[in-house]
């Protein structure tokens, strides 16, 4: 087991002994599919999952059969495997039209969260980051996205032009948490920068306008994706 899966799991029990219940909106792609397999091995009762809500911070348009789907990714990898009751499970509907799923998925966070001056509050915002320094899927060549006054926006892969649904900067920085995940040697750089250019970098990366209301933001990252930072 690495120890970023590790110290990431300990970070997540606590909050999960914290409180009643708990509402996370998970990332997607690759970064996600070592930890969600740990959570799976866990010996039963480790983690009392009937007190998580499960949310995600942005979901690629397709069905949520299709092979590029974080949905899918996680139900493979954690949800076939441990007691998620199934009411406790909100994905974004990738099938769907993405304006109308924006709009349909912002309203169902405004019901099913609490909310702070009417925006809606998770408990944990688990994010990841691209080599491009995008976050859910707000693009640096969609930066206005991250401003938008709505919960969800449709956005669009700035390669394959695939379109997605992601929460909005007001959401992810609402979070009572936020969390990175960032593994491998291409983020590297993108770390540094952002770590040691916050002013700027704020400018033209999502990853660098992450700063939570509530201050509390950390970041797990394996040796790869920290190794050009100086105090690592
Ligand atoms: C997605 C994610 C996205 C992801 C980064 C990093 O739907 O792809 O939510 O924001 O976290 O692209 O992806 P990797 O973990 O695959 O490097």
């Amino acid at each position: 087991m690495d120890d970023l899966t590790r110290s990431f799991t300990d970070w997540f029990k606590e909050r999960v002994a914290e409180k009643e219940q708990l509402t996370i909106a998970l990332s997607g792609g690759s970064t996600p599919k070592k930890l969600f397999d740990y959570w799976a091995s866990l010996p039963k009762g480790e983690i009392d999952w009937r007190k998580v809500k499960f949310f995600w911070g942005d979901e690629r348009c397709v069905p949520p059969s299709d092979e590029e789907s974080n949905y899918r990714m996680t139900r493979e990898r954690l949800f076939d495997h441990v007691p998620v009751p199934k009411e406790n499970i909100f994905r974004i509907q990738g099938e769907s039209d993405v304006e109308a799923e924006a709009v349909r998925y912002g309203a169902l966070l405004d019901r099913e969260l609490d909310s702070i001056s009417g925006t809606p509050v998770f408990d944990i915002m688990m994010l990841g980051m691209g080599d491009d320094g995008h976050t859910a899927s707000i693009f640096p060549r969609e930066m206005a996205l991250w401003d938008s006054e709505k919960n969800c926006v449709p956005a669009t892969h700035p390669v394959s032009g695939q379109k997605r649904v992601s929460v909005t900067g007001k959401i992810i920085n609402a979070s009572r948490h936020v969390v990175f995940l960032v593994t491998g040697e291409n983020k590297a750089e993108k770390v540094k920068e952002i770590f040691e250019h916050p002013g700027e970098t704020r400018k033209k990366y999502p990853a660098a306008r992450v700063q939570p209301g509530s201050g509390n933001l950390v970041w797990f990252m394996d040796q790869q994706a920290a190794g050009k930072l100086d105090n690592k």
